[in-house]
């Protein structure tokens, strides 16, 4: 939510701005805005819409010339979408401007205190109020007014602040989101994520809470916000500018699906022991003692995240007879959870930064939990709280649709479930065929992508209608909720997800004449009862689209259309039945018109609760 990029060097730097704000374009796009300082002035432009606009508008002007400068695209927080709430905000006194990802919390106490001392505010923003701080308690010396402000706000901030009177200097500064600083030579990239900093330099350093940068063309000093000097490593960011690339396709979402295959070969990479029927997991086996003891598993999640962690509840249960929970992240934190000994808590995410599952995670391990992480990026703010954790090894996911982080958090919870089972009761024959069968899986997925003129076909059929189900049973009732989540963030139709008994105890009364409804309808326990409620959709006139194995033609008499996925044990049906429903979505939301990778109101990672 919001990115950030901040240079300081020798260069001209609006170009290298704009081209790192817009591979971060996904963490938010209601509007963009650039500073620079050139001849000891700021200058601020600012534009609603995509940083398109904004380039727009700054070439009709011809340009904004500085070798310091911030740049910032916005997923509104406070106040509306409008170029007066835009990032940068500046102050009216001293002549400073900020960027900001993040939330202050009691900004409108501050503002109180500040609009007593005369200032004026122009925008609805906490961001404002942040930059006429800086401005208020600004001594001549930049870092030290950041730090003292800083001390001043609760919430969450990364920030990069000019000023006019230190033209050569940038501060930049985090607590709870993210920003790194890349290092190149004779100049410095700050970014909220490495895919604005790779073609610049692959070194980075990566900010720790309430670390506070101070960054010139020769170099930087880190501190607290408290001035306690702090060493940090510069590391290699582990990333390549191909993964970031849109390469042949129209879409990130398109790519990322189409990846799956590939995502899922790195994730199992190195990872099985086939003859021994083990799972190898570097990140577990620190706490592998204490993990073996575990009787209660939590797991955390929102969104997309949360109906992998649904599917994880199974995994726990099945293959590893160890009691499990699945729920929203943000309702965990705040219910007074119980959380017994021996509880292990496992965070779901892709970006290792949802405020609300950090939140949940913060509150397990302070009720004595032991933390795991299930994550896709690497030395993201989960991953370096939890204890331990295994990676999804997925690869960047930008278009705001998740896809293939979802299938790589379904995998990966396969592997812990079966890594518990494997030290518990599950033998090496029935750990190494199911290892046998999950190695397939990529190429199973390449088999189901194969299909996508006809789930095109299929798509296009149901198009003009605004209602729609999905529904499913035990493993594929998450899976269920997750193709209803894709259709409705990126093709704004409605689609519910449920589980299809639950279908007859209320919902039912939506279906009407060509509803579609989507099955999940693949040979397992509950096969059965799953074609007794479609029978009871199509009692009712609705239409229905079956998810079906392959070799299951007699579904064909009950279903309008059907999707085949290749056989699998049941427990790894999810892993490849939701792939034509996100198909389906992507398809949708192209038919419809709509920007697939950037759709309305939403933002890839969400940083605020
Ligand atoms: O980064 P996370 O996995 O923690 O994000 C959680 C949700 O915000 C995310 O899965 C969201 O639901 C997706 N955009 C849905 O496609």
């Amino acid at each position: 939510m919001c990115g950030i990029v901040a240079y300081v060097g020798k260069k001209n730097c609006q170009n290298l701005l704009i081209e790192g704000i817009k591979r971060l374009e996904y963490r938010g796009y209601d509007s963009a805005g650039l500073a620079t300082i050139h001849n000891g002035k700021i200058r601020i432009v600012r534009a609603v819409g995509r940083v398109a606009n904004l380039e727009d508008k700054l070439e009709s002007m011809g340009g904004l010339p500085g070798t310091v400068g911030l740049v910032h695209t916005r997923w509104a927080t406070h106040g509306g979408v409008t170029e007066f709430n835009a990032h940068p905000h500046a102050d009216d006194k001293v002549g400073i401007a900020v960027v900001h990802n993040g939330i202050i919390e009691n900004y409108a106490t501050i503002k109180t205190l500040l609009e007593e001392k005369g200032h004026k505010f122009s925008s609805q923003t906490d961001t404002e109020v942040l930059a006429m701080l800086i401005g208020e308690l600004y001594e001549g010396d930049l870092e030290s007014a950041v730090q003292a402000a800083l001390r001043e706000v609760t919430g969450a901030y990364a920030i990069a602040v000019i000023c006019e009177k230190e033209p050569g200097v940038l501060v930049v500064a985090r607590k709870g989101s993210p920003l790194m600083v890349g290092v190149g030579n004779g100049e410095y990239i700050v970014a909220s994520d490495g895919a604005a900093i790779i073609s610049h330099t692959s070194q980075a350093m990566m900010l720790d809470d309430y670390n506070v940068v101070k960054i010139t063309a020769d170099g930087f000093r880190t501190s607290t916000i408290h001035n306690v000097p702090v060493t940090h490593k510069v590391q290699q960011l582990e990333l390549e500018l191909d993964e970031i690339e849109l390469g042949s396709f129209q879409h990130y979402m398109r790519k990322e699906i189409f990846e799956q295959p590939k995502a899922l070969r790195n994730t199992f990479r190195g990872r099985f022991n086939a003859e021994e029927g083990k799972v190898i997991l570097g990140g577990l086996a620190d706490h592998a003692k204490e993990l073996v003891k575990a009787k209660r598993i939590a797991l955390l999640g929102q969104g997309t995240a949360l109906h992998a962690a649904m599917i994880g509840r199974y995994l726990f249960e099945d293959l590893a007879k160890i009691p499990a929970t699945s729920e929203f992240a943000s309702e965990f934190r705040y219910r007074n959870p119980i959380i017994e000994e021996n509880t292990v808590a496992i965070a779901v995410s892709q970006s290792g930064e949802t405020a609300d599952t950090l939140a949940a995670l913060h509150e397990a391990k302070d009720r004595g939990a032991l933390a795991l992480g299930v994550i896709n990026v690497v030395g993201s703010t989960m991953a370096r709280e939890t204890d331990a954790g295994v990676y999804l090894r997925v690869g960047p996911e930008i278009g705001v649709a998740s896809t293939k982080a979802f299938v790589g958090q379904v995998a990966v919870l396969t592997m812990i479930a079966m890594w518990f089972g494997r030290r518990r009761f599950m033998g090496a024959n029935d750990t190494g065929s199911l290892l046998h069968q999950l190695n397939q899986i990529p190429d199973k997925i390449e088999k189901i992508l194969g299909y996508d003129d006809l789930v095109k076909k299929v798509t296009e059929r149901y198009i003009e209608r605004e209602n729609w189900l999905f529904l499913g049973r035990g493993y594929n009732y998450p899976t269920a909720m997750e193709g209803a989540l894709k259709l409705k963030e990126i093709s704004y139709i409605h689609a519910e997800g449920m589980p299809a008994a639950e279908m007859k105890h209320g919902p039912i009364a939506l279906i009407n004449e060509g509803m579609p409804a989507v099955f999940i309808a693949n040979q397992g326990k509950q096969y059965e009862k799953v074609m007794s409620n479609i029978q009871e959709v199509r009692a009712r006139g609705g239409h229905v689209i079956a998810v079906a194995t392959e070799g299951d033609t007699a579904i064909k008499r009950y279903a309008e259309d059907v999707l085949y996925i290749p056989d699998v044990p049941e427990c790894l049906s999810p892993l490849l039945a939701v792939v034509p429903l996100q198909m389906m979505a992507y398809h949708a939301a192209v038919l419809r018109g709509h920007d697939v990778d950037k759709p309305r109101n939403l933002a890839k990672s969400v940083t605020v609760e």
